[in-house]
């Protein structure tokens, strides 16, 4: 994983390479202290970056690092009681949050490097 970060600034987490456009994400700290990290994948030509949280109770995501796509890969499921998310949206499709989102983060790509921004309520500053 990546370097935890500053509220506000843009940071990078890795390049597009990592990036396969299916289930590959790329995973980042944002704060160990909370144990709180975040994710970058790719759907088709498009960079998307949440907050790796789950609204329903908290939880991270993943139940091994990095794994986030459910069976079919079309969806991002939340491993603690297997709400599902849209990779493009993070807008719960089922499960117990349904309807409330993960938290998106902005994404900035130059040349193959991607950056993302993460939200000053959830930085370590
Ligand atoms: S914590 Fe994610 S579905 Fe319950």
């Amino acid at each position: 994983m990546s370097s935890p970060s500053k509220s506000g600034q843009w940071i990078s987490v890795g390049t597009l390479e990592r990036l396969d456009g299916g289930g590959t994400a790329i995973m980042f700290d944002i704060d160990r202290s909370k144990f709180l990290s975040g994710f970058v994948i790719k759907r088709g030509d498009q960079v998307y970056a949440y907050v790796n949280h789950c609204p329903h109770n908290g939880s991270r995501l993943d139940w091994v690092p990095g794994e986030l796509f459910d069976e079919s890969g079309e969806h991002l499921i939340c491993a603690t009681h297997g709400a599902i998310f849209e990779p493009d949206t993070g807008k719960c499709v089922g499960g117990p949050c349904i309807n409330q989102t993960l938290i998106p983060m902005a994404v900035k790509l130059e040349r193959n490097s991607i950056y993302v921004k993460v939200p000053p309520r959830y930085c370590c500053d």
